[in-house]
């Protein structure tokens, strides 16, 4: 029954920050899924009869690869495979999965918070048995089996109902299609204190959730509308859509600009919140105040404690180096260790299993605990509702009490995206290239005591990764970071990462715009980014 079918390599089957992302019409050249999936299926190791994981985001060309990887699941020895009812498994879910059912791994079709639709983008990655992302010795081994593959493997075989739950067999392997809400929600109820959030809820706290016609539309419905009580009405854009509805489904003040908008208004619900396109990603808003991602970790880590799920305290909190140091003083404050790891979910994973760390969290608006292996969008709107439900106080309230106590850390990121490629990469050159001379010297009145290249050591399985993004430290604590995103998929996104820290005795109360003018400026100075990418403004701030 197993057919092997000839193919030759492409030459950019490299995954990125999370995955292999490019536009659909790319993935639709004939056997590029192929190639990559078997690239993935080769290098895994004895997976005969094992159980593989298997669901998306819902976005356009999902259930046309569910078809292609059930067949090639198949051909290669998987001996089930789950996959979400229609398709549909959130990334957070998806890693639950993996995790409750001892699977082997699963393959995530996701480009994430980036738009859906033929002529938009669609991603597939792979996540190991812990349900986290593969670590880069198994996105390299991928890559590199992609660059010499000759041959992929399927059966020929009808496509399977994805819209029933039911047991099929192809090929010999079994189909199990899973109700996608069910093991998470669960999950979550373990976690959370559901009776505290429901009593809030029927107090009269209003809750806004957008699901930005994305993958978490169903798990919101059922956890935050029916099982907490907050009604369908609560839930915004619920249903998932392939092309998001025409939108960009990234939880940010300029994609969510409607959500924020409702927040800011006299009439505002008491709590807002988003997720993205495949529901790992969260916006937290509450009335009249948005919580920058980097804050929202450090209140979510003071603050854990009053969830059941973590009321023995947190064993240390991990953060990507971008991410500004708010967490670190609350690691500080608790006695426990703070973890600075390179921009990327998987590698917080080793950190995770090793129980060195129970939070993490990124400035790109990813915040999770060890309950999976993915950061998870509807946990820490979860967490937030719980800690509002045990503190009866408003979001502004809990925020300016974590900032009277720890100071707070005044933070933007500033991205120029669809830069040239190749400008891009002259950009971040020079600026390695000034590494050594930049210490000492003054930029826009701000001097500059440190700077280096972000190199990261794992401080369980000892991989190194390099280059992980130029760091230049100011007099005071101040800080500015240059990065390329991994994940775009057109050009060069440069990221320009701004933070300033004031004392808790310090102004509190600055618009961030004001109190990092002098950063931006000399941001802009030190990396010349007029001069190497033609833009003198970013196109997105977040
Ligand atoms: C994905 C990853 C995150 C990462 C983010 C930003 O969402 O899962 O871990 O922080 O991409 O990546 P980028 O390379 O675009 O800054
Ligand atoms: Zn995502």
């Amino acid at each position: 029954m197993i057919r092997t079918v000839e193919t030759t390599p492409f030459a950019d089957q490299k995954p990125g920050t999370s995955g292999l992302r490019k536009k659909v019409r790319h993935f639709q050249q004939p056997n590029y899924i192929q190639n990559f999936v078997q690239a993935t299926f080769d290098s895994l190791g004895a997976h005969d009869g094992a159980t593989l994981v298997l669901g998306g985001d819902g976005r356009y060309y999902n259930r046309e690869v569910i078809q292609i990887v059930l067949r090639m699941a198949a051909a290669n020895g998987f001996g089930r495979v789950l996959v979400g009812q229609g398709g549909i498994l959130s990334t957070p879910a998806a890693s639950n999965v993996i995790r409750q059912y001892g699977a082997f791994g699963g393959l995530i079709l996701s480009a994430s918070h980036n738009p859906g639709g033929p002529d938009e983008d669609f991603g597939i990655k792979y996540n190991i048995g812990n349900g986290g992302p593969a670590p880069e010795a198994i996105t390299e081994a991928i890559y590199a089996r992609s660059q010499v593959i000759d041959r992929y493997l399927t059966v020929d075989a009808d496509d399977i109902d994805l819209d029933t739950v039911e047991e099929t067999v192809i090929g010999g392997m079994t189909v199990q299609v899973i109700d996608p809400v069910a093991d998470y929600a669960a999950l979550m109820e373990r976690l959370f204190d559901f009776d505290a959030i429901r009593a809030l809820i029927a107090s009269g706290f209003r809750l806004s959730f957008d699901a930005m016609s994305a993958v978490t539309g169903p798990y919101a419905t059922e956890i935050l509308g029916r099982r907490l009580g907050a009604g369908e009405g609560a839930i915004l854009n619920g249903v998932p859509l392939p092309d998001f509805g025409g939108h960009h489904p990234d939880p940010n003040l300029v994609h969510a600009k409607a959500l924020y908008d409702a927040l800011m208004a006299p009439d505002a619900p008491d709590f807002g919140a988003a997720s993205d396109g495949d529901g790992d990603r969260n916006l937290i808003i509450g009335r009249g105040i948005f919580i920058t991602p980097s804050d929202s970790l450090a209140m979510l880590a003071a603050n854990a404690h009053l969830a059941p799920g973590y009321a023995g305290g947190l064993k240390g909190i991990a953060r990507s180096m971008p991410t500004s140091g708010a967490a670190d003083r609350v690691a500080e404050a608790l006695g426990i260790a703070l973890y600075e790891t390179p921009t990327g979910w998987k590698f917080f994973g080793t950190l995770l299993d090793a129980g060195l760390a129970t939070i993490c969290g990124e400035e790109s608006a990813g915040t999770g605990s060890d309950h999976v292996r993915e950061k998870d969008g509807l946990w820490a709107v979860l967490l937030w509702l719980n800690i509002l439900a045990v503190r009866r106080q408003s979001v502004a309230d809990i925020a300016t009490e974590h900032w009277a106590k720890y100071g707070r850390n005044y933070y933007a990121r500033h991205d120029y995206e669809g830069v040239d490629s190749a400008a891009a990469d002259a950009l971040m050159a020079a600026l390695r290239g000034k590494l050594t001379e930049l210490p000492g010297s003054t930029v826009n009145g701000l001097k500059i005591v440190s700077a280096d290249d972000f190199a990261y050591i794992d401080p369980v399985d000892g991989s190194t990764s390099q280059k992980q993004g130029i760091r230049i430290g100011f007099d005071g604590g101040s800080r500015i970071v240059y990065r390329l995103s991994g994940t775009g998929t057109s050009g060069a996104t440069l990221r320009v990462y701004l933070e300033r820290y004031e004392p808790a005795t310090g102004d509190l109360t600055q618009d961030t715009p004001v109190a990092l003018a002098d950063l931006i400026a000399a941001a802009a100075q030190i990396a010349g980014i007029a001069a190497h990418t033609g833009r003198n403004a970013p196109d997105v701030v977040t």
